[in-house]
C-alpha cells in the first residue's frame, strides 16, 4: 500500500504524514487511536481533488473524515488543501477500494460518500462500479447499525443501476432526487465536489440519494 508510482509526489506526500496514512491496514479497527478521539468516521470513496471532504471536515469538527483515492496525482491536491487549512479531523488513504475490508473493521464507519464514481458503462465492466453488489456487501460489513451511504452522480444509467443494487441488497433508500440543484435538499447542495462544480456549470442534472443499512 505504499505510495510509489510517482516518486516526486511520494516525496511531497511523505512530508504530510499527519494527513496521509501510508500503511492504513495497520489501523484497521483502531482508527479512533489515529484520530485520538471516538468521533464518527465518514469516508469519501474516490475523493479526487478533495474539495468535498475537506469542506465537510471544516464544517463538522465533531466527525472524523477520511478520503480514499487510488491516484496519487489527484490525492496530492486534496492533501495540500487540508495542510493549508491545518485540519485535524481528516486523513487520506491511497489504496484500491476493492481492499476496503483490510482497512476498516466491522461496524467501524458511520457514513460513506460516493461522489461521481466512474460509471463503467459497458456491461462487462459492471463489477467495477463502486455501487455493484460486490462492493455493497463490503460496505455493509464496515458500516455500523444505521450507517448511511450518500451518492451523487451526473450519470443517469449509473444512478438507475445503483438504485437497483442498493435496494436488492436491502438498503432503505430515501431523499431521492433526479435534479439536486433544483430540489428542496438545501444542505446537500451546499458542498460540491470538483466534478459537480463542472457539471453544474454545464447545466447538467445531478442525481442523488441516501441509503441506510
Ligand atoms: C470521476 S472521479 C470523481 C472525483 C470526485 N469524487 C469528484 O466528484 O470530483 C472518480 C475518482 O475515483 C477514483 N477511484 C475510482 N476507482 C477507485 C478505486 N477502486 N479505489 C480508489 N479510488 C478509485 C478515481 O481515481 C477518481 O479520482
Amino acid at each position: 500500500m505504499r505510495l510509489r508510482k510517482k516518486p516526486w509526489i511520494k516525496d511531497e506526500i511523505i512530508t504530510y504524514d499527519r494527513w496521509v496514512v501510508n500503511e492504513p491496514n495497520e489501523y484497521r479497527g483502531r482508527w479512533d487511536e489515529w484520530f485520538q478521539n471516538k468521533a464518527p468516521i465518514h469516508l469519501e470513496l474516490g475523493t479526487g481533488k478533495g474539495n468535498f471532504v475537506v469542506t465537510l471536515a471544516e464544517k463538522h469538527a465533531d466527525c472524523n473524515f477520511i478520503g480514499v483515492e487510488i491516484k496519487e496525482e489527484v490525492l496530492i491536491a486534496a492533501v495540500r488543501k487540508s495542510v493549508e487549512k491545518g485540519l485535524k479531523n481528516i486523513a487520506f488513504l491511497w489504496f484500491n477500494i476493492n481492499d476496503i475490508e483490510d482497512v476498516f473493521a466491522k461496524d467501524e464507519v458511520s457514513r460513506i460518500y460516493l461522489n461521481f464514481s466512474d460509471p463503467w458503462p459497458k456491461n462487462r465492466h459492471a463489477k467495477r462500479r463502486l455501487t455493484h453488489r460486490g462492493f455493497l456487501e463490503k460496505y455493509k460489513k464496515i458500516l455500523n447499525k444505521g450507517g448511511q451511504i450518500h451518492l451523487k452522480t451526473d450519470n443517469e444509467p449509473l444512478f438507475e443501476f445503483s438504485l437497483n443494487e442498493f435496494s436488492e441488497q436491502g438498503f432503505q433508500l430515501r431523499n431521492i432526487t433526479f435534479d439536486l440543484h433544483n430540489s428542496r435538499f438545501e444542505e446537500a447542495k451546499k458542498v460540491m465536489t470538483e466534478y459537480e462544480q463542472r457539471f453544474v456549470k454545464q447545466g447538467l442534472k445531478i442525481y442523488r440519494f441516501e441509503a441506510v443499512v
